[in-house]
């Protein structure tokens, strides 16, 4: 990828080191407020504003988090609501020790000309909505793109679509001095096999690196997060951590520059062991790049089930999160030194 190297990008391979090579991760706690709500009312607590609140704070003011955490993703929502005592979240997460994120991404919608795929939207206004971020305290961004494995896809349309627009998004980032977070993840939907699941990968971030390096997106600046190289979550023939970690490595290090600040994995509904045996399996194959973890489900699912939105339960419910960010954050590498 070509390298615009300013003064500004400096502040921002800094903030994208402690991201990923400070020998910790990110918690992804940027579920939309559907999505949210859903989760909520499954776990049996009222969708409100409130206890959506009430959750994220229950997760970010967990003992010592910044001990596994280097940030944390928030939504809209959660970066403009107070805790308890009155503290924006993103001030909070300051004092806490841990970086705050913005998923600036409004979702995925149907494309045109395709076979049932999707498009993330986001593009119109994301400047401004940037500069407002940036504003509020969000040091670094998030924006997912989603593709799916079928008989007939994905397509290239919508291969290009995706990174095009990821490539948009990175470029307005590094302009507005926020790290961006590149998500491209293939979804684990589906009985596909580990060695579809390679190729597939593969494609998706080779056109994803085509089109950062046309927009001139530092590698060093950003930070790429995508899905780990599995079988599909109905196909019979699960990998092993060893195959995954391997298969995985061999994809990314086709595709990617060796100046990518570092590679942070979704979890994409593994169970939280699978994911946490993945993760440590793939410190094990040599990478030029830190590989860490910036789970939602595998890191937070637990807490939630502990919680129940019960005021008594709030230490149970950190004490599970606790448990999980300590033991993905067990197996990564040392922290790597600044190149
Ligand atoms: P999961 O780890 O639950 O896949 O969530 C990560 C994420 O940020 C999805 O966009």
């Amino acid at each position: 990828m070509t390298t615009v190297a300013t003064t500004a990008t400096s502040s921002l391979v800094d903030i994208a080191h402690d991201l990923v090579g400070s020998g910790r991760g990110i918690l992804a706690a940027d579920e939309s407020i559907g999505t949210m709500s859903t989760r909520l009312e499954k776990a049996g607590v009222e969708p409100t504003e409130t206890n959506r609140r009430d959750y994220r704070e229950l997760l970010v003011t967990t003992a010592d988090l910044r001990e596994g955490v280097s940030g944390v993703i928030l939504c809209d929502e959660t970066l403009r609501q107070r805790l308890s005592d009155g503290r924006i979240f993103p001030h909070a997460l300051d004092e806490l020790g841990l970086l705050p994120g913005i998923k600036v991404d409004t979702g995925a919608r149907p494309l045109a000309g395709s076979a049932g795929e999707t498009v993330t939207e986001g593009l119109d206004g994301l400047d401004a909505r940037l500069a407002e971020y940036a504003e509020l305290g969000a040091r670094f961004a998030k924006w997912r793109a989603v593709i799916t494995i079928g008989d007939r896809t994905p397509s290239r349309w919508a291969l290009w679509a995706g990174a095009h627009s990821l490539a948009r998004y990175a470029r307005s980032c590094q302009d507005a001095g926020i790290v961006p977070i590149v998500e491209p993840e293939v979804l684990m939907d589906g009985d596909h096999t580990i060695w579809r699941c390679a190729p597939v990968t593969a494609a998706a971030l080779r056109t994803l690196v085509d089109e950062l390096t046309v927009a001139c997106v530092d590698p060093a600046a950003m930070v790429l997060k995508p899905n780990m190289v599995v079988a599909g979550s109905t196909c019979p023939q699960q990998a092993s951590p060893r195959e995954t970690a391997t298969a995985t490595v061999e994809v990314l290090g086709a595709a990617l520059p060796d100046d990518l600040a570092g590679v942070a994995f979704l979890s994409g509904g593994q169970d939280p062991d699978v994911a946490t045996a993945n993760l440590a399996a793939l410190q094990e194959v040599p990478a030029p790049w830190p590989l860490t973890f910036s789970f939602g489900r595998a890191l937070v699912s637990p807490a939630l089930q502990a919680w129940r939105g019960d005021p008594r339960r709030v230490v149970d419910g950190q004490a599970a999160l606790a448990r999980l960010v300590g033991r993905n954050a067990a197996v990564l590498r040392t922290p790597s030194r600044r190149r």
